[in-house]
């Protein structure tokens, strides 16, 4: 029987990093936190090789949202073809992949477990480092995959199904957080009003669509803001708000106009992601600001953000809407950067489903 220690499988990959250090570094990027299977090859941190995205959103959409267990099901059936596309579309061997890297949190804990094991198998047997990486350093590194000039330090603005964070980003691998949300994420509170208003899954897309034709002003929705001079977010005071809107309105017979509402909300979820992000890069100086996750593909988002960001002479980076939501290549950006400086995973890396940022893998 053959017993391998995991940690001094490690020490072996560290020391022929250092040793064996090319021009071109290309990774392998595997990324199953949530409903997508994707699979991508970058080079250098900032250059997309293939990004396959396997969305399972026709699947959960019957269901108004993602139900883990069909997920982990789902993962396991398409992880190895998609990988294998992966490396396909990049004219990439295995053999010639530098490292491989996964998303090991945060995430659903079912869900992450399926592109974990595929990845480290890959790792093991190839005998290439495993780099792990946490979900949103991966969609910070999406706006490097964008920008190929764009450096730290600047403010980024994460805003996703399952996060809404604003973290300043002092180096590729220093994070700190400025504010986050007391209660739902935003894209969460997207999804939500857009069940309520029988628009489907997910609801951020579909909301954007119908604000196009409303009025942003149409409703006086609560904004959010605490007076301990906190730059965190509250959602679901905002979710309950529209609710309250739709009963009552119901209730008196009153017919409601569904793109005044989708405008009227969406404006109050981007007035304050805009207003504590603007105020964060005052804080700290910041003359680069980012957007990254699924929010930052809202197209009003993108306006209010980069008028507000002009406004402070600051400059504004987002990645396409492709590259805002859920992928592997992100992962393989952000990847590079922990490889380049020698963190790399052990073969015991675990799924972490509450994984807070800044905590060192191994
Ligand atoms: O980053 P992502 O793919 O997954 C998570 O890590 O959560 O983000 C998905 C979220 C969903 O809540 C979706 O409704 C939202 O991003 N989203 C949008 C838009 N496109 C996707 N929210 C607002 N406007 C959009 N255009
Ligand atoms: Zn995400």
């Amino acid at each position: 029987m053959c017993i391998i220690k995991l940690s001094e499988f490690r020490l072996t990959k560290v020391f022929q990093l250092a040793e064996g250090n090319s021009e071109n570094i290309l990774i392998l990027a595997v990324e199953t936190s949530c409903d997508e299977t994707s699979a991508a090859v970058v080079e250098n941190g900032r250059k997309i090789r293939s990004n396959i995205i396997s969305s399972q959103i026709d699947i959960h959409k019957k269901f108004g949202g993602v139900v883990p267990e069909i997920a982990s099901r789902k993962h396991v059936e398409l992880i190895i073809p998609v990988i294998g596309q992966a490396l396909e579309e990049a004219s990439v061997s295995l053999d010639q992949a530098d490292a491989i890297a996964v998303t090991y949190g945060p995430g659903l804990a079912g869900a992450l477990l399926v592109g974990l094991s595929a990845a480290k198998a890959l790792a093991f047997a190839a005998g290439k480092p495993l780099v792990g990486v946490h979900h949103i350093e991966g969609h910070i590194a999406a706006n490097y995959l964008e920008h190929e000039n764009l450096e730290p330090p600047f403010v980024c603005l994460v805003a996703s199904g399952g996060h809404s964070h604003i973290v300043y980003v002092a180096d590729y691998n220093r994070f700190e957080i400025m504010g986050q949300t007391r209660d739902d994420a935003a894209g969460e509170a997207f999804d939500k009003t857009a069940r309520a208003l029988g628009l489907g899954y997910p609801g951020g897309p579909l909301i954007d669509a119908q604000a196009k034709k409303g009025d942003p002003f149409a409703i006086d929705f609560p904004r959010v803001h605490f007076n301990d001079g906190s730059l965190d977010f509250s959602f679901s005071g905002l979710k309950t708000a529209v609710l309250n809107y739709l009963n009552s309105n119901a209730q008196k017979g009153i017919e409601i106009s569904i793109p005044d509402v989708c405008a009227s909300f969406q404006q109050a979820v981007v007035d304050v992601l805009v207003q504590n992000t603007i105020r964060a890069a005052e804080l700290r100086g910041a003359r680069k600001i980012a957007l990254a996750g699924g929010v930052a593909a809202n197209s009003q988002l993108r306006n209010c953000m980069k008028d507000a960001a002009e406004k402070i002479g600051a400059d504004m980076f987002y990645p396409r809407p492709l590259l805002c939501t859920d992928n592997a290549a992100m992962i393989g950006a952000a990847a590079f950067y922990e490889y380049k400086r020698g963190n790399i995973s052990g073969l015991d890396l675990n799924a972490v489903a509450s994984l807070k940022l800044g905590t060192a893998c191994g």
